[in-house]
């Protein structure tokens, strides 16, 4: 089955597990980029304004999408939310993944499942994984989030067989 994996990531977390996992499975991976990365988080958050970097990452030609997003006030990020919108996701299996500060974001995920179900996409599943606490330093999670992006890899390999 054809695979890829979208993620969205302000302080690097995200994108540490995203690259753990694709490098683990080997999917193609794409990012969602700011259009203008210097934005506040204030605006950010609200979802105000254009947000992302065009083009979109086209998943047109994968039947498995893995979307990754940090949450944020028990949100998926807006950017994460924007592409959804826009992205062609109708009749593919996607897996969504939440990271966050929390060890559960349940109220997020199901937030996150009915915006990808609402845009077509059959959701098989849906994982939160530990990201960065406040003040904490990516470095000093580095090892748990390339753990994090393994046990991904395992989750899915199953998924697709
Ligand atoms: C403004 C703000 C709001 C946040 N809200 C939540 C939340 O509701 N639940 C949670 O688990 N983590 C929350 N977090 C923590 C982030 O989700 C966490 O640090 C995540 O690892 C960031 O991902 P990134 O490094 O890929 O940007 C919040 C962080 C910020 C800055």
């Amino acid at each position: 089955m054809k695979l890829c994996a979208v993620y969205y990531s302000r302080s690097g977390s995200t994108k540490r597990i995203a690259e753990s996992f694709a490098d683990s499975i080997g999917a193609k991976l794409f990012k969602l980029e700011d259009e203008k990365p210097g934005k506040s988080m204030f605006t950010a958050l609200l979802g105000l304004g254009s947000l992302l970097k065009e083009p979109l990452p086209d998943v047109g030609g994968f039947e498995f999408v893995v979307l990754l997003t940090p949450i944020f006030a028990w949100h998926p990020s807006p950017q994460m939310n924007k592409f959804v919108n826009k992205a062609d996701l109708k009749g593919k299996s996607v897996f969504l993944v939440g990271v966050g500060a929390g060890e559960t974001n349940e109220k997020a995920l199901k937030r996150f499942s009915a915006k990808a179900e609402k845009a077509g996409a059959n959701v098989v599943g849906t994982k939160n994984f530990k990201g960065l606490q406040m003040k904490q330093d990516l470095k000093e999670v580095e090892s748990n989030l390339i753990e994090s992006g393994k046990q991904l890899a395992g989750i899915i390999e199953r998924l697709v067989q």
